[in-house]
């Protein structure tokens, strides 16, 4: 099997969670201290050796194809004013090697939808798929780490994690057998159930790696949950042919889909910024001092 070389972008949700910052402007274009979320997704996809990113994206996405294009008059505004170090932050958004194909989601049927309308440039290959409303950061890539397992198992690969078994109705659920530290061979995914009715506790964070197979699946697909074509079930299907390992990542997944996800996200990050981080945190002390919180 090929090594992975495509990542698939879904971004044509409207964001409404986050209105009315959203009203204008692609949710992932929110920017995490200083960098809009979907470019911590392209980051960790290029470190995982990724060069071909494909967006799904939807009317009102304008600025994420703009972010990852030349931006001519700002980079000459920059040199005249010799300001390299802007100039450098700006160039690295897109790195000369990377690949950025844009595709529409003309309507928003669903995660699997979204995934199906990339299909014509997947090319029959194993391929990649970040969410990149999850935010994940780990001292090795998540993604990096996600290649590798696949490197060893050419098969499909899903992030997992722990979640609480009150909230087993905001992920996809899967279960199966252990086979090692850190990966399950999976018998059953199902999206979103009751508490009463999940699997297990192992909670689907967003990112995949999948073989080509399950873009058949998810054709044959009838409406899912939320009356979505759902991703989830394009997965359950590609189980009944192939093996699928669900595997805990090592690391830390911020729901930025979600207002409190999201703060923490930038409250986090920004105690981790090399500017910024130390006077955060002695800002956030003085807080605490104070009795602010
Ligand atoms: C999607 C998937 C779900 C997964 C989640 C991770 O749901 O359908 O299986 O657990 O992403 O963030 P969404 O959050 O888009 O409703």
């Amino acid at each position: 099997m090929k090594p992975i070389t495509k990542a698939l972008f879904p971004v044509a949700g409207l964001g409404t969670r986050f209105l009315p910052a959203t009203k204008a402007q692609p949710k992932e274009m929110l920017p995490v201290v200083d960098k809009p979320l979907i470019q911590y997704a392209i980051e960790e996809a290029y470190e995982a050796g990724i060069r071909e990113m494909i967006f799904v994206t939807g009317r009102t996405k304008r600025a994420i194809e703009d972010h990852f294009d030349m931006a001519y008059e700002l980079e000459t505004e920059l040199a005249a004013a010799n300001k390299h170090e802007l100039l450098r932050v700006v160039q690295s958004i897109k790195p000369d090697d990377l690949e950025c194909v844009f595709i529409r989601q003309p309507k928003m049927l669903g995660l699997g939808h979204a995934v199906l309308c990339g299909s014509l440039l997947i090319n029959g290959e194993p391929f990649a798929v970040l969410l990149a409303d999850d935010l994940m950061v780990g001292e090795k890539p998540i993604m990096r780490q996600m290649v590798e397992q696949y490197a060893e198992w050419r098969a499909s690969i899903i992030a997992v994690q722990e979640v609480p078994p009150e909230q087993t109705r905001r992920y996809g659920i899967v279960a199966g057998t252990p086979v090692r530290d850190r990966l399950v061979d999976v018998s059953r995914i199902v999206e979103k159930p009751a508490p009463e009715d999940a699997p297990s506790n192992l909670g689907v964070a967003g990112r995949y790696i999948l073989t080509p197979g399950v873009l058949d699946e998810i054709r044959n697909l009838p409406r899912g949950v939320g009356g979505e074509i759902q991703l989830t079930d394009g997965i359950a299907g590609l189980l009944r042919r192939e093996k699928v390992f669900a595997y805990r990542y090592e690391g830390r997944r911020y729901d930025c889909g979600s207002k409190e996800g999201f703060l923490q996200a930038s409250v986090e990050l920004a105690l981790e910024h090399p500017q910024i981080g130390p006077g955060f945190r002695d800002y956030l002390a003085s807080l605490r001092e104070s009795g602010r919180v």
